[in-house]
């Protein structure tokens, strides 16, 4: 009978240390499942340029403070795979940022990464906050369709040039971590 009790501790232990260390595991860093670096093109609407020009300004800045604030941006912008304005581009960048703080320039970001190519074929919702004081900010990936069915994953960016007011251009690492 004792022999029998000892024995059913034992088993217990083991079965609750087992339990313990595959908990752990599902903690370790996972690695992405697919990375994608792009370059987003920006070049706002001068007010002349319409051939040139693929985002405009949809609502004019308040007076709230000196860095823009709520002033909207539309955009239709090409995704190329370096960081040449005029390389073909891999996939458009289709959405809106506004200026959203009075004492410096942050933006909020909402847009999809449309790709319709041979090589990719469907879409990458992205989001997040644009706090461009910030060397890299990450943005959410919180969806996606086609060749992205349900992904999820972080959007690293970087401004990878700033020249005046009408035209920027961020890299963006889009680190993927479901993939299907
Ligand atoms: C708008 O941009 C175009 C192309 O860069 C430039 O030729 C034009 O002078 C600009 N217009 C204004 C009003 O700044
Ligand atoms: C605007 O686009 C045209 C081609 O559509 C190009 O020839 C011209 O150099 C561009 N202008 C600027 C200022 O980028
Ligand atoms: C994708 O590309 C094909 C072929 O160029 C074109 O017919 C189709 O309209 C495009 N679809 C979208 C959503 O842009």
């Amino acid at each position: 009978m004792r022999d029998l009790v000892l024995k059913l501790f034992f088993i217990l232990f083991l079965l609750f240390t087992l339990s313990v260390s595959s908990a752990k595991k599902s903690f370790k860093p996972k690695q992405p499942c697919k990375d994608l670096v792009l370059y987003y093109h920006d070049t706002l609407f001068n007010g002349t340029d319409v051939a040139n020009a693929t985002s405009a300004a949809a609502t004019d800045p308040t007076k709230l403070g000196n860095f823009k604030f709520g002033m909207l941006v539309v955009f239709d912008d090409p995704m190329t795979k370096d960081n040449h304005l005029l390389s073909r581009p891999v996939a458009r960048a289709q959405g809106f940022y506004f200026y959203d703080k009075k004492s410096t320039y942050t933006a909020w970001f909402a847009f999809t990464l449309i790709f319709n190519s041979t090589k990719h074929k469907g879409t990458l919702n992205i989001m997040g906050a644009d706090l461009m004081t910030e060397e890299t900010r990450d943005f959410s990936v919180v969806g996606g369709t086609g060749d992205f069915f349900m992904a999820r994953g972080i959007a690293t960016i970087h401004t990878d040039t700033f020249q005046g007011d009408y035209y920027f251009r961020l890299k963006m690492d889009i680190k993927l971590y479901e993939c299907y």
